[in-house]
């Protein structure tokens, strides 16, 4: 099928940035994202790019570029649906928050949601992508809803995982370690090819069958996050032992065969999709009664809770063990540089545990406004609105959330933190001044000379 017109469901995190670099690649297709949420798809839409709903860096100049050519945002759901030949499902699939799989299993409404409108509303033969991270065989399950409309409507389903990372997004889609096409029909697979062949090259292209390609987006997650479960391990016997996560991890990167990235030791991973597509296998591994396999992997999760109230119980107990009536200043509040996403980020969770000991916490975070911040902590139901609005505040400069703090806490490795004049810092916090650095991004000894009580993590 030769394909003129794709439409994207869901303008987030993951269609934003694919669709506006399939756009810019390929100029004879027309793209239109569309959305449910009407205020998402007006900022999309928004003359001034620096106000698009997401932050990425080289983004904002590949939408200036390609909007309004071949790219279009909108609420017409209906209508670009129809009228395209390939449609993208790119809508969240969260962890359940009720019933059965409460907690575990990804929640498939929105994806179902999706397949019923494509059912009602296509009226000539589509090929449907999941690009959303999904159980093995949704597939089946979207197919099933397709083939059962009534009409003569031919549907293909592919299955083609999204592998880029936040924060570097534009850059993982220009130049992927590889592309996965999952399918049966060989001509839908040569279809969605070649809309990446127009900047991909083919030996990168990876072909499968539906399953594996749908296993292996959850596989890889699982496999990047036991990376840092290891390493944040390995870091606490370090703390024992005075020997030094990063060094252990440089020298255990040298191996060609287990290789430097995704070795840095932190306060623990966050983001959309890390816990929820291991929670995901666990439940998929149980449900096959695989308790063995299902015990493995969620001992990467089990790992990276205790990591993040570990920090948390170390700044607590350093602090005299109390942290009552306390000016904690937090650097970064998103899961990791480059992003304001805050999905599942390390940051909530710590300044939840310390909101329970009734510190106060002052937050700077260069692209998360105080709004995120509140609405993050009011989802986990711990408190009031009214006593996280209190106790919890987001400044505008970090010299504002460290004036007159007990104690800095680094939650996210934005690379300004470590530009910042920290003996001015030093100056105006209480004595002695601590900082608890969870990304090990600042220099022990400088901030050691400059009269800080520093501690890190595998330190
Ligand atoms: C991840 C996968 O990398 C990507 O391929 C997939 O498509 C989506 O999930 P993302 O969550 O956006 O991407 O970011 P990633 O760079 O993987 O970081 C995830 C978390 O792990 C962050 O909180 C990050 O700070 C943390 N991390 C990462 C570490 O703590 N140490 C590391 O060495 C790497
Ligand atoms: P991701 O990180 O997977 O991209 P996001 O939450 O950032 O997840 O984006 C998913 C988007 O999908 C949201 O903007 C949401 O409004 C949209 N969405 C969810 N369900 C539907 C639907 N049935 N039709 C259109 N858009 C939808």
């Amino acid at each position: 099928m030769k394909i003129t017109k794709i439409c994207c469901i869901g303008a987030g995190y993951v269609g934003g940035p694919t669709m506006a670099v399939i756009a810019n690649k390929n100029p004879h297709i027309k793209v239109t994202i569309v959305d449910i949420n009407q205020a998402r798809i007006d900022a999309w839409n928004d003359p001034d790019a620096s106000n698009l709903p997401i932050y990425e860096p080289g983004l904002a100049e590949i939408v200036e570029e390609t909007r309004g050519k071949n790219l279009f945002f909108s609420t017409e759901i209906d209508k670009a649906i129809d009228e395209s030949e390939m449609i993208f499902i790119s809508v969240n699939t969260p962890t359940k928050t009720y019933g059965k799989g409460k907690g575990m299993a990804a929640d498939l409404k929105y994806v179902e949601l999706c397949a019923r409108n494509i059912a009602d509303v296509a009226t000539t033969d589509k090929i449907i992508v999941e690009k959303s991270t999904l159980p093995v065989r949704t597939a089946q399950a979207i197919k099933s809803i397709l083939d059962n409309t009534g009409s003569d409507v031919k549907f293909d389903i592919l299955s083609n995982p999204e592998f880029l990372a936040e924060g570097t997004a534009i850059q993982d889609l220009l130049n992927p370690d590889r592309v996965l096409i999952g399918g049966e029909s060989e001509d839908a697979i040569e279809s969605l090819a070649s809309i990446y062949g127009s900047w991909v090259p083919e030996h990168q292209i990876l072909k499968t069958n539906v399953w594996s390609s749908e296993l292996s987006k959850l596989t890889a997650n699982a496999f990047l996050a036991q990376r840092i479960s290891s390493i944040n391990a390995i870091s606490e016997l370090c703390e024992k032992t005075e020997a030094n996560v990063d060094e252990v991890a440089k020298a255990i990167g040298m191996d060609s065969r287990i290789g430097p990235k995704f070795l840095k030791s932190s306060v623990g991973f966050g983001g959309s999709c890390f816990q929820k597509d291991i929670l995901n296998l666990v439940y998929i591994a149980r449900s096959y009664n695989l308790h063995a396999v299902a015990d493995y992997w969620e001992q990467v999760i089990i790992l990276n809770d205790h990591q993040k109230r570990r920090f948390a119980d170390h700044l607590i107990s350093t602090l005299y063990n109390t942290v009552s009536g306390k000016k904690i200043g937090f650097l970064g509040w998103a899961f990791k540089k480059d992003t304001n996403d805050t999905r599942e980020s390390a940051a909530i969770y710590v300044a939840d545990h310390l909101l329970n000991e009734q510190a106060n916490i002052a937050v700077y975070d260069p692209k998360v406004s105080n709004e995120k911040m509140q609405s993050d902590l009011n989802h986990l139901n711990t408190r009031t609105e009214e006593e996280n609005s209190k106790l919890v505040q987001a400044t505008k400069t970090p010299y504002e959330a460290l004036k007159g703090a007990h104690a800095v806490a680094i939650m996210t490795e934005w690379d300004e933190f470590k530009t910042y004049d920290w003996k001015k810092i030093y100056s105006e916090m209480k004595k002695p001044a601590f900082i608890f650095d969870g990304r090990n991004i600042l220099d022990k000894s400088e901030m050691e000379n400059m009269g800080f009580e520093y501690s890190s993590i595998g330190q």
